[in-house]
């Protein structure tokens, strides 16, 4: 619905361009007339452009505020199950008893993964990257449910996206015993989600009776909810715009894995990790943060291109962070010296003056090396969790009319023949 009209003026013709408000948020200026007027928006980076319209999540990065349907990211975190957000993603509120219990049933009943995909494993060398690994036998899963990839109709997108959601962490857990050189691990169904998870990672056939300890299961469950979606941004904008092709839900998903290895997006916790790596010690980080105001290095896991302000997720996963390092009792030189920058880079001017925050990936990278996970690891797990927000965006879009995605372009390069260059000698 137009609720008011903005007026542009161009070449001495006046466009008029409706403008929509959402419920909340910025509203946005319908430019779809600027095709008449032989114009283009040019908007590098997507800073001011919607592309879609949405139900799913809402983020107001000034005053800090993410919502999934609605809800804030805190109370979900604290009292909502993962798989309880995921359903509210997928469906648009949060479940009643039944339809938990239906859903649960169903995510805990696909966990399992067809023997003969154990074979697409054996075509990796056995040092490969987790998230290398998941790329091809996520893709792979195309191969294996051939029958139930027409997207236009409404079952079949459904049981693809539970069974999505009920395998990544099968396949997950399975790239990391792959490069371990250990035997894979059956998920058990008896185990919760985030139980089953920790489980396949951490058992082995020797050590069956494997305990999960419920600190680290719940800290996990969270770290699964506070990444469970963040509206539009590149792993999911790429979804959506694979998603336009038609293309099926597997290959889209292994798309979304991709865009979100990048280290400015995803990749950021492993990339906080290998950070403390370079810098070593304590002593090493005034020498570091010099660097970095030389801007010949960036501080991974602070900033956001949204959150100018404070990353809500930071908070909460802060909490689990000091909740579980003093659950387990550990300490680390490196957990000491990532609490060291923090405390630095909240107090230094160059990063007061930048709005530069710590963001859930420093947090989440620091509670992920506490309970064991392995920094190849840590990006398989944001992606794990972001399924569900990559399957629910697919649905949304392929629930109602859409057209495929076509982004134009400010071309600035030659204009020539080359019939003369050719022909000479
Ligand atoms: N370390 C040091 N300086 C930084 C950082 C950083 N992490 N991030 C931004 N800056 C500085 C820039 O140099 C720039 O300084 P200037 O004004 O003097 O030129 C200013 O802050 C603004 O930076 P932009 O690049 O314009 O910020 P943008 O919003 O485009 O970038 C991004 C956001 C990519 C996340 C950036 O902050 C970054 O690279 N962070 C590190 C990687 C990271 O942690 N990514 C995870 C994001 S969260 C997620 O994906 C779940």
């Amino acid at each position: 619905m137009a609720n008011d009209t903005a007026y542009l003026k161009v070449d001495g013709q006046e466009y008029e361009l409706p403008i929509h408000k959402g419920t909340l948020g910025n509203p946005v200026i319908d430019v779809s007339a600027f095709q008449k007027a032989g114009y283009w928006t040019y908007d590098p980076g997507f800073k001011v452009t919607a592309p879609v319209e949405s139900k799913i999540t809402y983020i107001n990065g000034e005053k800090g505020e993410l919502l999934h349907r609605g809800y804030p990211i805190d109370q979900l975190a604290d009292n909502a199950e993962y798989l309880e957000v995921c359903y509210a993603l997928l469906h648009g509120d949060l479940p009643n008893a039944e339809q938990k219990a239906d859903f649960y049933d169903k995510v805990l009943s696909h966990t399992g993964v067809h023997e003969q995909l154990r074979k697409f494993f054996e075509g990796f060398r056995r040092d490969a990257h987790p998230m290398a690994v998941m790329v091809g036998v996520v893709g792979a899963l195309s191969a294996f449910y051939h029958d139930h990839l027409d997207v236009t109709d409404p079952k079949q997108r459904d049981i693809t996206a539970i069974r999505l959601i009920a395998k990544i962490p099968t396949i997950a857990a399975m790239s990391y015993k792959y490069t371990k050189g250990e035997p894979f691990m059956y998920p058990r169904n008896d185990f919760n989600y985030a139980e089953n998870f920790l489980y396949m990672m951490f058992a082995t056939p020797a050590d069956v009776d494997y305990k999960v300890d419920p600190v680290i299961a719940r800290a996990m469950d969270k770290i699964f909810t506070l990444h469970a979606d963040h509206e539009q941004n590149a792993s999911t904008s790429t979804v959506r715009l694979t998603a336009s092709t038609g293309a099926n839900p597997y290959a889209c998903i292994a798309a979304g894995i991709v865009a979100l290895w990048g280290p400015s997006h995803g990749g950021a916790n492993e990339a906080v990790l290998t950070m403390l790596d370079e810098i070593g010690s304590v002593d090493n980080v005034e020498e570091y943060m010099e660097k970095v105001k030389r801007k010949e290095v960036r501080l991974m896991g602070f900033g956001h291109r949204v959150y100018k302000n404070f990353d809500p997720r930071a908070k909460v996963m802060k909490e689990t962070c000091d909740e579980v390092l003093g659950a387990l009792g550990i300490t680390d030189p490196k957990l000491e010296l990532a609490m060291k920058l923090e405390k630095i880079a909240l107090e230094d001017p160059y990063f007061v003056e930048r709005n530069l925050y710590p963001n859930v990936d420093f947090y989440s990278g620091i509670i992920l090396k506490a309970i064991g996970i392995p920094t190849s690891m840590f990006t398989v797990i944001f992606a794990l969790a972001r399924t569900a927000g990559w399957i629910s965006h697919l649905l949304e879009m392929h629930s109602a009319p859409f057209n495929i995605g076509r982004p134009r372009q400010l071309y600035t390069g030659e204009v020539r023949s080359c019939i003369h260059k050719l022909k000479s000698p």
